[in-house]
């Protein structure tokens, strides 16, 4: 077994950095991915597929379903498979793969009463590699660093992106710099990434405060930044919404519902949707709605207060951990997603997080809070009859339920809320908590514990 590819050589795409403010193209981004005309976030574009790409869809379908067959590490990979949607690499060999991707998409039949939908479904991309969605973004972003000579990458996170960098890093032989608030990365998370070997500073501030602390270190040291304004992560990232349309056979859903943190993936998503549109594979445009925590939502404000054009940023606070960020980076292209496919954006509140989650995890499949802000966000679209109770509807659940173990037993011992100010609130969760029960070693205890378990169930 090998992380290191074998493959013929595929078609090569020709991709360029175009700014999305003064769309400037460039071949080669500084080290901060800012444009150096008007310091606004690059995205990667492809200038030949205005021409002979867009004819052929059916015959891309047809090469991604049989690499599905294939036992090539590039074909495994869920992100890979769909190269041809890629920057290409002149020597595929040097890609970095933790074959992440091919992640599962499933219906969700509890969640869908819950939220007064006939049907709904989720694609689960805490089944990927590291636990999360991050994966999918990093083997590319990764895989760039090395192929530029880097020897060290570095990322500010609040967890998932410092586990996933820190995972490619070392199957890429690269050491790796993680710059995390202190306190306020969960366990699971934190340990992934001493584990993979990252060297972990946890600085005595925010999300966004490791950010700003970054910008400078990759300025001045010969580092290579693996944020998510690194448009090689949006690429891989997009692969999501690639794979999400072949599962439903190339037929739209009518709502796609994302956690918003420092809004990349959103806009990952949205860039693939754009762009599966322009090469004739899907004929329409899902609905992108954008989901944050009521206590991190600068997005929801800045919609709401001037309608995307300029950003409110907020000192952040909420639980879900993975989405505490007050400035986010990738607004600008979040707006655009959020205004071109007619999405809407929601808050949801701490409670209706952890009531959501439970739902989901009442499926039989675990979740971590960021994540569940999708079905909260949903129950309030339904209600608001933005999203219908007949439409098709998926999910992105961003990363899986043993990234924050604390988080759901502090839920079902029923401490999440007590002594705050959602206390009274919080009394709406105590069906869904099973906190574990301490008996004797004894055959009675057990039975008689099963018997009255059994009775309240029929109850
Ligand atoms: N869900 C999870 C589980 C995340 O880890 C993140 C972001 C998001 C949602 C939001 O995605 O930032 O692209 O809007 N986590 C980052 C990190 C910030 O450092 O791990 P986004």
């Amino acid at each position: 077994m090998t992380d290191y590819v074998s493959v013929e050589s595929s078609p090569t795409q020709i991709s360029q950095l175009r700014c999305i403010g003064c769309g400037s193209v460039r071949e080669k981004a500084e080290q901060d991915f800012r444009c150096p005309d008007c310091g606004d976030l690059l995205e990667i574009v492809y200038p030949g597929w205005n021409t002979s790409e867009a004819t052929r869809p059916g015959a891309f379908q047809t090469l991604w379903r049989q690499r599905r067959t294939s036992g090539l590490p590039l074909d495994q990979s869920g992100v890979w498979r769909f190269r041809e949607m890629l920057p290409s690499f002149s020597d595929w060999q040097r890609i970095i793969t933790l074959r992440e991707g091919s992640t599962p998409l499933y219906e969700m039949h509890h969640c869908a009463r819950a939220a007064g939908l006939q049907q709904l479904y989720a694609k689960h991309q805490g089944m990927n590699p590291t636990g999360s969605f991050k994966d999918t973004g990093m083997t590319v972003a990764a895989s760039v660093a090395r192929r530029e000579g880097f020897r060290w990458v570095a990322c500010a996170s609040t967890g998932n992106t410092s586990a996933s960098m820190a995972a490619y890093a070392a199957r890429g032989g690269m050491r790796s710099l993680v710059l995390i608030p202190e306190g306020k990365v969960s366990w699971g998370k934190l340990s992934q990434a001493l584990d993979y070997g990252a060297l972990t500073c946890q600085l005595k501030t925010d999300f966004d405060g490791c950010m700003r602390v970054l910008n400078e270190v990759v300025q001045r040291m010969p580092i290579y930044l693996l944020n998510s304004v690194n448009p090689y992560r949006l690429e891989g990232q997009k692969t999501a919404a690639i794979e999400l349309m072949e599962q439903f056979d190339w037929q739209t859903p009518d709502h796609v519902i994302v956690p918003g943190g420092n809004l990349g993936n959103s806009s990952a998503l949205g860039k693939a949707f754009f762009e599966m549109k322009q090469l004739g594979l899907i004929s329409a445009l899902p609905k992108v709605s954008i989901i944050q925590a009521a206590g991190a939502n600068p997005l929801v404000r800045t919609m709401r207060e001037n309608g995307g054009r300029q950003l409110i940023s907020v000192q952040a606070e909420t639980a879900a951990s993975a989405i505490r960020i007050g400035n986010p980076a990738s607004w600008k292209k979040a707006v655009r997603v959020l205004q071109e496919t007619g999405g809407a954006v929601e808050q949801v509140s701490e409670v209706e997080i952890a009531l959501a989650k439970a739902e989901i995890g009442a499926d039989g499949i675990g979740c971590e809070p960021a994540s569940a802000v999708t079905l909260a966000g949903l129950k309030k679209l339904v209600k608001q009859g933005f999203v219908k109770s007949g439409e098709s509807v998926v999910l992105i659940l961003t990363g899986h339920l043993l990234k924050d173990p604390e988080f759901t037993l502090k839920f079902h011992r029923g401490d999440l809320f007590s002594r705050t100010e959602s206390e009274k609130e919080a009394e709406i969760l105590t069906a869904q908590q099973r906190a574990p029960i301490v008996l004797d070693a004894s055959v009675d205890a057990v039975i008689r514990t099963l018997k009255e378990a059994g009775d309240r169930s029929e109850t």
